[in-house]
């Protein structure tokens, strides 16, 4: 499973369920990330649009979301996979920034990945088939790299898993429909149209994801581009326009309560931990204009980074140890009898707005 800070993997059979009670047939996951929880709702048979800053997240979106399993040639992915697959390795931007100058990958697998990305752009650009290669070689790259999770630590020496040889899969394709859209959650909330049910899972405080996925981003765009620090960050993460509004502690409160405004859905539902700047009864008075307001409680494991500590190229460490567990909490609001349905059985902390 791809190693996603913030990545709901305890919580995405509990959305699914959720979802599947609610019966929604239309859904948002408008902060998609992964597009994790959007697959499930999608193998629960709503028709989900996905939505993300993040370029990596487009091309996941359109692989798992927007693409339909049922009817994908899986033959075709496949004799591409191989065709990618023969590629020999070269010396490349890749290997040089990411496996020489910087340590997310082994030299051995940078130059596979030069070749496959290469031949990836010069045969399969505006075809179907793009998204979908480029997607199986982002989540072999995160099978080889030699990262806590977060592509800006280290770990003190090379991770094993990193000299095994990079390795394309066929991704698990969902069947079903769906839409893939990249934009800002805050200008597109109101544009997007109705929904039975929107979920909302922003980040809630400092960490940026443009930063800490800056090598995806670049696997993407394959623009080369200028870099500075240990871990060769893309120059353009310095821009303002590479920046989100739910990474600035002041501002973050307020965007959010209007992006929660402006999602037109049936039912809301709203994730967050322990460790956000918004506390929970915020939260909740943001969505208090539905009928019912619930907030549930999940005890959950951290991301790797936090438990094992972080380390520079030099094998110092870098990082604590943090916390390995935090609770992670949804926020459930629409029509009462919806959200008491849909919240049956869950542990409950508040109901009804009271807090
Ligand atoms: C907590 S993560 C979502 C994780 C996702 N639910 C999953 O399971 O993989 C937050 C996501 O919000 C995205 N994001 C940050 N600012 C955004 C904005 N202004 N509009 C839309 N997406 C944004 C990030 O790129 C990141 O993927």
């Amino acid at each position: 499973m791809i190693k996603y800070l913030g990545s709901k993997r305890r919580l995405v059979p509990v959305l699914g369920a959720i979802t599947a009670v609610s019966g929604a047939r239309r859904t948002l996951d408008l902060f998609t990330g992964t597009t994790r929880v959007a697959q499930e709702m999608k193998r629960r048979g709503a028709n989900v649009t996905a939505v993300d800053t993040a370029r990596y997240s487009e091309v996941f979106a359109q692989c798992y979301v927007a693409l339909d399993g049922a009817t994908a040639d899986i033959v075709e992915i496949d004799e591409a996979i191989s065709r990618l697959s023969a590629c020999q390795g070269y010396d490349g931007y890749f290997t040089e920034t990411f496996g020489v100058r910087s340590r997310y990958v082994q030299p051995h697998n940078g130059r596979r990945i030069d070749a496959m990305r290469d031949a990836i752009e010069s045969e399969y650009r505006g075809t179907w088939l793009y998204p979908v290669l480029l997607t199986s070689l982002i989540e072999a790259a995160d099978r080889v790299d030699s990262t806590t999770g977060l592509q800006m630590a280290y770990v003190k020496q090379w991770a094993e898993r990193s000299y095994r040889d990079i390795e394309l899969r066929v991704p698990e394709l969902v069947a079903g429909v769906g839409a893939a859209v990249r934009g800002d959650a805050c200008s597109l909330a109101a544009t997007l149209g109705s929904f039975d049910l929107a979920y909302l899972d922003p980040p809630y405080n400092q960490h940026r994801y443009f930063t800490n996925y800056h090598v995806w981003e670049t696997l993407v765009a394959w623009d080369a581009p200028e870099h500075y620090g240990v871990a060769c960050k893309r120059v353009d993460a310095r821009d303002e326009a590479t920046k989100s509004v739910f990474n600035a502690k002041r501002a973050m409160a307020g965007a959010l309560r209007q992006v929660v405004a402006d999602v037109s859905c049936r039912v809301l539902i709203l994730s967050y931990n322990d460790e956000s700047w918004v506390s929970r009864h915020e939260l909740v008075d943001m969505c208090s204009h539905h009928e019912a307001v619930r907030l549930l409680a999940f005890d959950s494991k951290r991301y790797v980074g936090a438990q094992i500590g972080i380390h520079n190229p030099q094998g110092k460490k870098v990082g604590q140890v943090g916390r390995t567990r935090n609770i992670e909490y949804l926020i459930v609001a629409g029509p009462a009898p919806q959200v008491s349905r849909m919240c049956a059985g869950y542990p409950t902390l508040v109901s009804s707005g009271y807090l």
